[in-house]
């Protein structure tokens, strides 16, 4: 597959869960790779499993700083960063809006809602100066209605502004040929879900999904790397659910 020859993706939160299968997609599709997340071990240890399209760089999505160390290592590795990613993500508990403390809301808000700002703040001048870019912000599919099972009003309110904040900037830098698109997991397997869920819970949500299982990550990866690609052209500003029929209901 060679659907994303030529592209250098930096993708966020790569080290585990969707970020990780986003990179072997990617990868599979014939792009070079900049894998970034705060797990260094598991960076490192994914990067190396993939070869030599793919490079791990430590990062903190929501610290400014470490976005352009990032960068400058993946440009250095690779050259000009072409497609961002942003899926980090930080759930924190499932809770009311009562219960949660200020300090986790500001620490949820500033990996799911700052670190995408960041993101797309850092790699924007390059895009523009090379001809163009692809962004595709991981938002929920909690950012269009309350799902029971999602975790806390901090994450559904920092996903509702990924969703604005993609349209916002899709606008602004469309006619500099920088596409910004969101997509809107609903309920995809990977060690988050599992840190919320036990097992029978995990089997309790699936059965109340129209298609009465949970997604793989690949599931959501191939929507990722479709965005990514020349195939998404004409799409900016665009939203895609990938709830197995859940919003739909
Ligand atoms: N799993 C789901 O059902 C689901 C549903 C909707 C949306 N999402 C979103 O999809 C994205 C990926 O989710 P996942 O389920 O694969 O999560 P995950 O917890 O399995 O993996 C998230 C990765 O992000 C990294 N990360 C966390 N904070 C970071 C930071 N500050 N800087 C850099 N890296 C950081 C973690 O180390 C981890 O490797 C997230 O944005 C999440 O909110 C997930």
């Amino acid at each position: 597959m060679s659907r994303l020859q030529g592209k250098v993706a930096l993708i966020t939160g790569a080290a585990m869960g969707m970020g990780a299968e986003h990179a072997r997609l990617f990868i599979e599709c014939g792009a070079k790779v900049v894998l970034t997340d705060l797990d260094e071990e598991k960076g490192e240890a994914l990067a190396s499993e993939l070869g030599e399209n793919a490079w791990f760089v430590p990062h903190n999505v929501s610290d400014p700083d470490s976005w352009d160390r990032a960068i400058k290592a993946g440009g250095e590795k690779f050259g000009p960063v072409t497609v961002l990613v942003n899926n980090a993500g930080l759930s924190g508990p499932v809770t009311y809006t009562t219960d949660l403390d200020l300090g986790s809301f500001n620490r949820i808000v500033a990996v799911d809602q700052t670190g995408v700002f960041l993101g797309m703040r850092a790699v924007i001048p390059g895009m523009v100066a090379n001809g163009g870019g692809s962004i595709i912000n991981v938002s929920s599919a909690a950012a269009m209605a309350h799902l029971p099972g999602t975790p806390n009003v901090a994450y559904t309110g920092a996903k509702a502004a990924v969703r604005g904040m993609t349209k916002a900037t899709a606008i602004e830098f469309a006619p500099h040929n920088v596409r910004v698109n969101s997509v809107h997991p609903g309920a995809i397997l990977t060690p988050m879900a599992k840190a919320l869920l036990d097992d029978s819970m995990i089997e309790e949500v699936a059965q109340t999904l129209p298609i009465r299982r949970w997604a793989d990550p690949r599931e959501v990866s191939q929507v990722v790397a479709f965005l990514a690609s020349d195939e998404a052209s004409y799409m900016t500003g665009s939203e895609i659910v990938v709830d197995g029929g859940r919003l739909a209901e």
